[in-house]
């Protein structure tokens, strides 16, 4: 099967992008993303269908969450055979001392799956900031899925350690959540997590994208259904560039995703998705 080539345009620059899959039009006529009762219902930024939320945690809080992922990842490497010098190690430099794809995949793999457990920095600090901004109670538990959703996104310098633009919404158990995104390291305006504006409103028959588990960028195979072009034309993505101690709020019916990182550091940012308690 041959890729398809698509063009992604980030922030005026244009990204190519190669995708096994087989696309299809949406069916429906109308939205997914239902405004009643929504989680973002009732929020200044519905229209936009995200945010940039500061003091998601303080300073202290911060540097204490960067240092809470740098022992997972010493954990995690130390639980796979593989050896670090520690006391040079910056998350920043993560692709210098992971130079093996083999390696890199078997972190990932183990970063997918973490719980709040794993964490030394108290998550439920972010789940109560979180909930005082949105003015009721959030939780971290996922009832469907019957645990956090916590993932460690580590994007190293020039590659496809990406997702394809998707929304999480199509997936049930992601619904009725607020994604957010919160950046650890090497965040800026060249590696930060694009997303399209608006485009929660997109009815489905105007949004070009494959099934569930149909999408395949190098090697890997994507969960989400991939999302390539919509009526209007080739994906226009901004990248919002949230600051240490901020965080990107959104809707999960937002179109994200394509985070490639343009620049010469690893960039690492955590997932999360909190459901109304
Ligand atoms: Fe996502």
């Amino acid at each position: 099967m041959n890729p398809h080539i698509f063009s992604i345009n980030i922030d005026d620059k244009p990204f190519k992008l190669e995708v096994y899959g087989d696309f299809n039009w949406g069916k429906e006529q109308h939205s997914l993303y239902k405004s009643l009762n929504n989680i973002i219902g009732n929020t200044s930024w519905e229209e936009e269908g995200y945010t940039i939320m500061k003091n998601i945690v303080t300073l202290d809080q911060f540097n204490s969450l960067r240092s809470s992922i740098t022992s997972i990842l010493f954990r995690i490497t130390e639980s796979l055979g593989i050896s670090i010098n520690k006391n040079l190690f910056f998350l920043e430099d993560y692709h210098l001392f992971i130079k093996s794809e083999k390696e890199h995949q078997s972190i990932i793999k183990k970063s997918r799956e973490l719980s709040i457990d794993d964490f030394e920095f108290d998550i439920e600090t972010i789940t109560d900031n979180l909930s005082g901004f949105m003015n009721f109670r959030l939780t971290s538990w996922i009832k469907k899925f019957n645990k956090s959703h916590i993932q460690l996104r580590i994007n190293r310098p020039k590659t496809y350690d990406i997702n394809p633009p998707h929304r999480d919404g199509y997936i049930d158990g992601y619904k009725n959540v607020l994604n957010i995104w919160l950046p650890i390291a090497g965040c800026n305006d060249k590696t930060s997590l694009p997303v399209i504006p608006r485009s929660h409103f997109l009815p489905e028959n105007q949004i070009f994208k494959t099934n569930i588990g149909g999408a395949r960028i190098n090697n890997n195979i994507y969960n989400v259904p991939c999302i390539l072009k919509t009526s209007e034309g080739e994906l226009k993505m901004i990248r919002p560039n949230p600051k240490e101690t901020e965080a990107l709020v959104f809707t999960p019916y937002l179109i994200h995703g394509a985070a490639f990182n343009d620049s010469n550091k690893t960039r690492i940012a955590l997932e999360l998705r909190f459901p109304r308690k």
